[in-house]
């Protein structure tokens, strides 16, 4: 199982114009992050999950919920992203997870609200969190293999909050060397050592 969480700072949390993704929040960098975690060429990836945390207006939390085991209907361009997201944005929401469309669903979860669900499902061994300034990621996912959730920033990064409530979750603060890079580059990067270490090529 492989996880991927980005913190999306200004991103709406409400239905928005899909000619603008950038205008509503940043959300074309959820989308572009979505779009990396997930498909390879002609597929998507079915031992993925991502998770995307909507801050911007209104001001209470989301979070939307992509399981690649499930999902369906869905391109890999932003736009037809972004439209599954926007779908989601427009169904009641709960405490617990909504189904808006197959492998697609929203919540009201806040980042700790999140954090506590995930490390209470037990689905993931672990819990890394990227930065620029952390440890080498290779050495870290040598070590621990395989079941990793990886939570990213979005343009801005994560401010002090947020940061605190993911160090309250894990101690693992990791880094791909040697560039300041987009979340989305990130994950190309991350699936890359995951695929590679999986076949022994590392
Ligand atoms: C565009 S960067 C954010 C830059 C923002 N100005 C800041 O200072 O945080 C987006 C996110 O990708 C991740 N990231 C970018 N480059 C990274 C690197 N070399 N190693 C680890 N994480 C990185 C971080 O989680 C970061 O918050």
């Amino acid at each position: 199982m492989r996880g991927f969480l980005i913190i999306g700072n200004n991103a709406v949390g409400k239905p928005f114009n899909l000619n603008d993704l950038p205008g509503n929040g940043r959300m074309d960098i959820l989308c572009r992050f979505v779009a990396q975690s997930l498909f390879i060429s002609h597929g998507i990836r079915r031992d993925v999950e991502v998770y995307l945390l909507l801050l911007g207006n209104p001001n209470d939390p989301k979070t939307i919920k992509i399981s690649g085991r499930y999902v369906r209907g869905m391109r890999p361009d932003e736009r037809s992203i972004g439209g599954l997201i926007n779908k989601a944005l427009r169904i009641r929401y709960t405490d617990g997870w909504v189904m808006s469309t197959p492998g697609i669903f929203v919540s009201r979860k806040d980042l700790s609200d999140l954090l506590k669900d995930i490390c209470k499902e037990k689905k993931y061994n672990t819990i890394a969190y990227l930065r620029e300034d952390g440890k080498d990621i290779r050495d870290f996912i040598k070590k621990e293999k395989n079941d990793i959730l990886f939570i990213t920033g979005d343009h801005l990064g994560l401010n002090d909050d947020n940061e605190k409530i993911v160090l309250n979750n894990t101690e693992n603060i990791v880094a791909i060397p040697t560039l300041s890079l987009q979340a989305d580059q990130c994950i190309v990067i991350i699936n890359y050592e995951l695929d590679l270490l999986e076949k022994n090529a590392i």
